[in-house]
């Protein structure tokens, strides 16, 4: 990335920025070349944010026919009002982060708890959200018993069972299910990509299209997804990942699985300069002439490398929030956008990828006391820019 001289405009930004936080210019101004140079700072703190109106991301989606949303952590269920006003007043859609997962959801081969879940489900009817599941069958978050009795003889009536309950208990009351969660890594060396997961070496490869035809017999109302990740990038990773999961789609749709959407987890890194919006939009369209919609599920950008300064770090944030959903938007078959999780105070990425100098992480629209951020202002700049459903 060309390096951008200093111009009087971004002098006094710096100046600003220095007297604010305290710093001396020369410190702030070599922070600067450092993210200009790996980041593309210049750019994310020259962009203008700004939004017109007040209006909450909920409505500037619908006013573009759109659905806005987020994942909902368990923990702040009961004990934290502040964050569920919030979410209700930004939100139209919630998916449960963690609850609805074979861990917490069968905790014996025989016993489903929906107790969480049936909370959730009831916060989501009382605000007039819609719900969402996540998810059905995923390589991780598996029950302890499920690795010491799941076996090749008992592995498609137990799955074929868990399908019938949960989505059966849903039933008309959900918006949409990830049924098969990261089932594609092509480094795995799969000749048709698929990740190496105990549902593969239990049932086969066929076990994506079991699942889903299981799902629309329980619930035939239900949106049913394929939902993945890293699908994002111009690295070799992201294409070949990119073919792999679209040709699993066109295997699928071929043998008529009840399929109706890919889900795009998005969760993005913002440490480098890889993104191409060519490659993704092509990549959107492919998978719209499936006659298939797409919804970005878990969207978050880690700002794990990036300087810790807040106010580069937000812009930073902000610009690839912004950059990525006005590439993505622009597809019609994009229905839905979700983040995954609504502020900084709950976030995964505090655990997963947390930062090395320990400053808390500040991936989500709203701030640790439920403040709109930039990233906000990005999301609803994007809305606000997106062609009509
Ligand atoms: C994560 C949750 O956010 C964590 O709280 C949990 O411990 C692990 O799972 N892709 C997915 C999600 O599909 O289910 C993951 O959620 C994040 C990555």
């Amino acid at each position: 990335m060309p390096h951008k001289p200093l111009t009087p405009g971004r002098r006094t930004f710096l100046l600003s920025l220095a007297a604010l936080s305290g710093m001396g210019a020369f410190a702030i101004a070599d922070k600067f070349r450092y993210a200009n140079r790996y980041l593309g700072a210049t750019d994310a703190l020259e962009k203008d944010f700004s939004v017109v109106g007040n209006a909450s991301l909920r409505d500037r989606a619908a006013a573009k026919g759109l659905i806005y949303g987020a994942a909902f952590p368990h923990v702040a269920l009961s004990s934290d009002r502040a964050f569920a006003a919030a979410f209700a007043q930004e939100c139209a859609i919630l998916v449960p982060e963690s609850i609805l997962k074979w861990k917490a959801l069968r905790p014996e081969p025989n016993r489903f708890d929906f107790a969480a879940g049936d909370l959730m489900a009831k916060f989501a009817r009382n605000h007039g959200l819609l719900f969402r599941g996540h998810t059905l069958v995923w390589h991780e978050a598996l029950p302890q018993w499920f690795q010491e009795s799941v076996n090749s003889q008992n592995v498609r009536r137990i799955l074929l069972e868990h399908i019938k309950t949960v989505v059966g208990h849903y039933a008309g009351k959900i918006h949409s299910w990830d049924v098969v969660n990261e089932a594609v890594l092509p480094k795995d060396g799969r000749p048709d990509g698929l990740r190496n997961t105990p549902w593969l070496q239990l049932l086969g490869p066929d076990y994506i299209e079991i699942a889903f035809r299981a799902a629309a017999e329980a619930d035939p109302q239900a949106l049913l997804v394929y939902n993945d990740h890293w699908l994002d990038y111009d690295t070799n990773e992201g294409n070949t990942r990119r073919t792999a999961v679209l040709k699993l789609l066109e295997r699928l749709k071929a043998k008529g699985t009840p399929i109706h959407a890919l889900g795009i987890q998005a969760h993005l890194l913002r440490d480098k300069p890889y993104f191409n919006p060519a490659k993704l939009r092509s990549f959107l369209r492919d998978v719209a002439s499936l006659d298939l919609k797409i919804l970005i599920t878990e969207m978050d950008v880690t700002d794990k490398k990036l300087p810790v300064d807040v106010t580069l770090r937000d812009h930073l944030v902000a610009a690839a929030y912004e950059d990525y959903l006005s590439v993505v938007l622009e597809e019609p078959a994009v229905i839905a956008v979700l983040t995954w999780g609504l502020s900084d105070r709950y976030t995964w990425l505090s655990q997963d990828e947390p930062r090395s100098d320990k400053a808390p992480v500040r991936p989500l629209p709203l701030d640790a006391q439920f403040r709109r951020k930039l990233a906000w202002n990005a999301i609803a700049r994007a809305f606000d820019q997106a062609p009509m459903r």
